[in-house]
């Protein structure tokens, strides 16, 4: 039974955690846990979607668990764990699948858009939304903190849900996206979005010189120090203000429109402000990152607590469907 309501997310182990999921998902999600029960999974099935090295699917699945846990995961009264821990989401896929219409699929934005770069998508790729769609249902997950381009996934899971439901009677929990709308979309260092596919990203956990210096890249205009600057538009306050308090944040939009801070100045507050904020996390993370097997037995303890949701949803799926 829920003591609370339940909320749960997922992230693929396809490269080094960087500061828009930090911001976008991570650190949203991990706020749940003072008024939710939360569940968060590595999701590695989704991964291979792109075909990742294997190897480095372990190794990023790794990066993630200890991601979560030196940011603050309570492990004792939250659950991680690994999505293929639990292949019995394989299983709710399929029966998802035979109420989900083709044409709900084909509009999917990340089918679409490797239709229209003339990439030969896999099934896996094509069907990616209805196995989001069984991660999200076989917890009974009432909430789906994400960031703002996951919007359409959880209307297809909605939409897949409320058909079940509408042939078989009542079964699946309808869930609710929770997306914070300040930091809808944050810029990466060319001020495109910030992603992996795009070779832009600030990864979250960089020894401090790293990060500095990668801040120090952020692609800004060419105003001279004197000129006075728009906060609006540029990609370094961008991220500042997510780092910074409302004072740091009133300063420095002052000094920009004032004139007289040259950019390279507002990098560098920029880093104190971000760096103050990671470094605890940072060095927890180093440290467990290098145990593997104390990563691993967190994801068993994490197996154990979702398996048994997992189980009843699954069979009491099984039953409606007839099976
Ligand atoms: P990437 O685009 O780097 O491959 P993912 O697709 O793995 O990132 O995203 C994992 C989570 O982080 C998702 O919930 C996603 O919405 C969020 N996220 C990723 N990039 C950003 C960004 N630039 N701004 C806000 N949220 C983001
Ligand atoms: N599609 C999500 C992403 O690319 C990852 C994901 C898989 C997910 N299953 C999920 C997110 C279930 C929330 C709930 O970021």
């Amino acid at each position: 039974m829920k003591m609370l309501p339940r909320a749960l997310s997922g992230i693929k182990p396809t490269g080094m955690p960087h500061l828009g999921n930090y911001l976008g998902m991570i650190k949203p999600a991990l706020k749940l846990q003072e008024t939710h029960e939360t569940f968060y999974f590595i999701a590695d099935y989704h991964a291979l979607t792109t075909q990742p090295d294997p190897q480095k699917l372990r190794s990023h699945t790794y990066d993630l668990v200890a991601t979560f846990v030196a940011l603050g995961m309570d492990i004792e009264k939250h659950t991680l764990f690994k999505q293929s821990d639990i292949p019995e989401v394989t299983e709710l896929t399929w029966l998802l699948s035979c109420v989900t219409p083709k044409g709900l699929l084909e509009r999917a934005h990340a089918y679409k858009d490797a239709i229209a770069k003339n990439i030969d998508a896999n099934h896996g790729l094509f069907s990616y939304p209805a196995l989001m769609a069984a991660d999200i249902l076989i917890y009974d997950s009432d909430y789906v903190p994400v960031g703002k381009d996951q919007k359409q996934h959880l209307e297809i899971t909605r939409d897949i849900a409320s058909r079940f439901n509408h042939i078989y009677g009542d079964t699946l929990v309808i869930p609710e996206p929770v997306i914070a709308p300040e930091v809808a979309t944050i810029p990466g260092l060319d001020g495109q979005k910030m992603s992996k596919s795009y070779n832009n990203t600030i990864p979250l956990f960089l020894p401090e010189k790293k990060l500095r210096k990668l801040i120090m890249k952020i692609v800004t205009d060419s105003k001279s120090v004197d000129d006075p600057k728009d906060p609006n538009t540029c990609n370094v306050f961008s991220l500042f203000k997510f780092f910074a308090t409302p004072e740091e944040h009133l300063l420095l939009s002052n000094q920009y429109q004032a004139g007289g801070l040259g950019y390279g100045e507002a990098k560098q507050i920029c880093f104190e402000v971000i760096n103050r904020e990671l470094k605890t996390a940072r060095n927890t993370y180093f440290s467990i990152r290098s145990d593997e097997e104390k990563l691993n037995q967190i994801l068993r303890q994490g197996c154990n607590k979702a398996k048994k949701i997992a189980q009843e949803v699954l069979d009491r799926t099984r039953m409606k469907v007839g099976l």
